[in-house]
């Protein structure tokens, strides 16, 4: 790893340490885990904006930060004070073993080969859980965050049912969509 790429990860972790809450802060087991495994130096694609080391923290971020302001909007009415920083930051959890630095191309690169669990939304929940004490409401959010992104046709009826059962679901799957269509993180 060079000078650059650790001093990304380092700055992402600080402002992590900053803004998280107390319950996520304490919480020190899940902070090496997140350290340990890269969350705040992996990317968030291999294409586009999201490109770029450290960049699935700055995406998380904006999520969370979306949330915020739809929360402060009075669009969306959270179980739990935290749980705006919770998914937005978790969301994209899945994420944080399926990309590997090339030297050769100086790029990114997609490799799942060493992953035990496939998928993406449903792997994100898979992972946090061991950690947080999820609400159902968190579950749901993390869950559909992709929306009608969601390959499978089959699933949408899920999708629209956890809409009418809360809003926040909708309202996660924008934030993601406001934060990487619209801000550009
Ligand atoms: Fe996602
Ligand atoms: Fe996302």
């Amino acid at each position: 790893m060079n000078k650059e790429l650790r001093n990304i990860e380092e700055e992402n972790y600080k402002e992590f340490l900053e803004i998280a809450p107390e319950s996520v802060k304490c919480n020190k087991a899940f902070i090496s885990f997140l350290k340990e495994h890269g969350f705040f130096r992996a990317p968030a694609s291999t294409c586009h904006h999201g490109a770029t080391e450290g960049a699935l923290y700055q995406h998380s971020k904006g999520v969370y930060e979306a949330l915020v302001r739809f929360t402060d909007a009075d669009f969306i009415t959270w179980e739990k004070p935290d749980s705006p920083f919770i998914v937005g930051m978790f969301h994209d959890l899945c994420k944080i073993d399926t990309y590997h630095f090339d030297l050769e191309s100086e790029s990114w690169v997609w490799d799942d080969s060493d992953c035990i669990i496939p998928g993406h939304a449903e792997k994100s929940l898979i992972y946090l859980m061991p950690w947080i004490q999820l609400t159902g409401q968190e579950i749901a959010c993390i869950r559909w965050h992709m929306g009608a992104f969601e390959r499978d046709t089959k699933l949408w009826n899920y999708y629209g049912r956890a809409c009418e059962h809360d809003s926040a679901v909708l309202y996660t799957h924008t934030a993601d969509m406001y934060a990487s269509r619209v801000e550009g993180v």
